[in-house]
């Protein structure tokens, strides 16, 4: 099993590790960023359950859950509130996602993004991801997704991070 150490303090203020006890949260944060795609109180509390996966919160703006599965992780989901958009929240919440990442022992980072979210695709770019492959109409108004990878510095990687008996990566929307 993947073992992600808890996320230390972030110097980015506000931000913080989340946990399965910030299911009602992550969901109003989620419901504020999404919209009618959002994930539900259950499916977040969910999520805490599955092996490699964690959370941080950026106060009631924005949220990021990740996974960890032996030398791959993935975002899972990322979003923030629409008033808080442009401050620079998404670039802090995938920088220290792809820090705990790296501290458990990935050594890339892989998400999924629709090919019109412009301000996504932005925010993935400066993050250093690159387009490694694409899904045709996978998202529920056929838009293609573009599936994004970078590689996680090694200054970055922890000397006792995961090991090869992880799970293989699982890929959500
Ligand atoms: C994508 C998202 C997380 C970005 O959050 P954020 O806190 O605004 O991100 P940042 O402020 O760190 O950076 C956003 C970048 O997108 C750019 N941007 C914002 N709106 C944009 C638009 N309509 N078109 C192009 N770029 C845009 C900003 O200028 C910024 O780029 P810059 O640093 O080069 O100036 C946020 O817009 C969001 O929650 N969207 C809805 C949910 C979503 O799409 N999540 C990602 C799913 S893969």
């Amino acid at each position: 099993m993947t073992r992600v150490p808890p996320p230390r303090t972030d110097p980015v203020p506000g931000l913080r590790a989340a946990t399965a006890h910030d299911a009602e949260a992550l969901a109003e944060i989620h419901a504020a960023a999404f919209g009618p795609d959002a994930w539900s109180e259950v499916v977040f509390a969910a999520q805490f359950a599955i092996p490699g996966v964690f959370g941080l919160l950026h106060a009631a703006d924005g949220l990021v859950l990740a996974r960890v599965a032996a030398d791959e992780s993935e975002i899972l989901t990322l979003g923030v509130v629409p008033s808080a958009r442009g401050r620079g929240i998404g670039a802090d919440l995938l920088r220290r996602a792809g820090e705990i990442a790296a501290g458990a022992g990935a050594t890339c980072m892989y998400l999924e993004v629709a090919v019109g979210n412009a301000a996504a695709r932005r925010l993935y770019a400066r993050a250093g991801f690159e387009e490694v492959g694409r899904r045709p109409g996978y998202y529920s108004d056929q838009q293609d997704a573009l599936v994004l990878r970078a590689p996680l510095p090694p200054e970055q990687r922890s000397e006792t991070g995961a090991g090869s008996q992880g799970p293989r990566r699982r890929r959500k929307s």
